[in-house]
C-alpha cells in the first residue's frame, strides 16, 4: 500500500519503496521487442516538420512523456521529488507526486509533496491517491498541491502481498465513479505494474472514467517490493503476476474512443515510447528508469540525459516519416512471437495494425 494509518509506518514504507525501488534489477526482458514499427526509406519530411506535442486529461503536452507517481513523506522523498521537479520544470514536463494519503495524515510531510509544486509552479501537476479514498480526501489531495489532475491508483496485488495492506476493494469502482464525477479537475485512474485488460477498461468507463495510465508489468514490480519488505510466507511465485505494458496496450486499443490511455510500466527506452505511442497511448509515463538514473548518476546527467529523449523521440518520428502523433498511431507495426498469441488468444485484432493507414 501507498498509504497507512500509522504516520511512522508510513515513513518507514515510503523510505523501503525508494530503496528497494532503486535496489532491485530492472527485468532482463524487454516486453515490446514484439512490437516492430515497418520501416519506409523515403520519409518526405524535415527535422522542423515534426512536432511532439500531445493532448491528454483535457490538457495540452508539449512532449509525449511524463515523470510518473514515486514518493513523498519522508525526507529522502523531497530530495528526489524536488530534483524531479525541477528536472520536469526544465523539460517541461508534468509530473506526478506519490500517494498523497500521508500528508493528509500527517502535516509534518506535507513539505514532501508540495516541493514538487514549489519547483514546478506552472506546470502540470498530478496528485496521487489510492481508490478507497473519499471524494473530501481527493479534493484535499488536489488543493495541498494545486494539482492540475488526480491520479487514483489501483494496486491490489501489492495490497495482497504487504502484511498491513488492505483486503477490502469492493468499493473501489464506486468511489471511482463519486471522485469522477464529482472532482472539478481531470481524474486519471491508474494501475502501479501490474496493467490492465479490456474488462477493466470496460468497467472504468463505464463509471465515467475518461483517462487510464495502463501502468503494465516490465518494471518496477511491487510484488517483489513488498515481498523483499515481509519474512514469511514468501510471495515470489507471485512475481510474472499481471499483463505487460505491451499486452496492455493491445487490450486498450478498442477503448481509444473512449479514453485517452497514458502508458507506463517498465519504460526505459525512446524506442519503447515510440512503440507506445503507435498502440494509441497519448502520453508515456516513466517512474523507476529515471529514478535509478537520477540516483547514480546525478541531476546534470539526468537533464542532458532528459534532452537525449526528446531529441531521440524527434528523429526517430522523421525516421519513421511521422509528422506527429496522430501520423505515427497510423503507421503500420507488426505484432509478434507471444504477443501474437496474447493478441490472438483475446481475439484482439493485431492485424489491422500491420495494415494501417
Ligand atoms: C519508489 C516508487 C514509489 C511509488 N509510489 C507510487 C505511489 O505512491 N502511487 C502510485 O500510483 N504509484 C507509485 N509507484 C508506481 C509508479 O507510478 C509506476 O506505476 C510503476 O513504478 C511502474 O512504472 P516503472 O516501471 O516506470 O517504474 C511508485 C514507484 C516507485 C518506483
Amino acid at each position: 500500500m501507498f498509504e497507512s494509518q500509522d504516520p511512522k509506518i508510513a515513513q518507514q514504507r515510503k523510505d523501503d519503496h525508494l530503496r528497494l525501488a532503486l535496489e532491485l534489477p530492472t527485468v532482463a526482458r524487454d516486453f515490446f521487442e514484439d512490437v516492430r514499427l515497418v520501416y519506409h526509406s523515403l520519409p518526405e519530411l524535415d527535422l522542423e516538420d515534426i512536432s511532439l506535442a500531445t493532448s491528454w486529461a483535457f490538457h495540452d503536452h508539449s512532449f509525449p512523456f511524463y515523470i510518473n507517481a514515486m514518493t513523498g513523506g519522508s525526507g529522502k522523498a523531497t530530495h528526489y521529488n524536488r530534483q524531479l521537479a525541477i528536472l520536469a520544470r526544465e523539460h517541461d514536463l508534468a509530473i506526478a507526486s506519490g500517494s498523497v494519503s500521508a500528508a493528509l495524515k500527517d502535516p509534518r510531510t506535507v513539505e514532501s509533496f508540495q516541493v514538487i509544486r514549489q519547483e514546478h509552479p506552472q506546470g502540470f501537476v498530478l496528485a496521487n491517491l489510492g481508490a478507497h479514498q473519499p471524494l473530501e480526501q481527493a479534493q484535499r489531495a488536489v488543493d495541498l498541491l494545486e494539482a492540475n489532475a488526480l491520479q487514483i491508483h489501483l494496486n491490489g496485488p501489492q495490497e495482497i502481498v504487504m502484511p498491513e495492506g488492505d483486503r477490502h476493494f469492493s468499493q473501489w469502482l464506486t468511489n471511482i465513479e463519486k471522485i469522477v464525477q464529482h472532482l472539478p479537475v481531470p481524474v486519471i485512474v491508474k494501475e502501479v505494474g501490474f496493467g490492465m485488460s479490456q474488462e477493466t477498461l470496460q468497467q472504468l468507463a463505464s463509471v465515467g472514467v475518461e483517462t487510464v495510465d495502463l501502468a503494465g508489468r516490465g518494471g518496477t514490480n511491487f510484488i517483489d517490493i513488498e515481498n523483499q519488505r515481509r519474512k514469511h510466507p514468501n510471495f515470489a511465485n507471485l512475481l510474472d503476476f499481471g499483463l505487460s505494458t505491451p499486452e496492455s496496450l493491445l487490450e486498450s486499443l478498442p477503448y481509444h474512443n473512449q479514453l485517452d490511455i497514458l502508458a507506463s510500466g517498465g519504460i526505459q527506452n525512446v524506442q519503447q515510447v515510440v512503440k507506445s505511442l503507435a498502440l494509441g497511448a497519448k502520453g508515456v509515463g516513466v517512474a523507476g528508469h529515471f529514478l535509478k538514473h537520477l540516483d547514480r548518476e546525478g541531476y546534470e546527467a539526468t537533464h542532458a540525459y532528459l534532452q537525449d529523449w526528446k531529441e531521440t523521440l524527434r528523429l526517430s518520428f522523421l525516421m519513421l516519416g511521422c509528422r506527429n502523433l496522430q501520423d505515427l498511431q497510423q503507421h503500420p507495426l507488426v505484432i509478434t512471437g507471444q504477443l501474437q498469441e496474447w493478441a490472438r488468444a483475446r481475439g484482439i485484432d493485431y492485424q489491422a495494425l500491420a495494415q494501417r493507414p
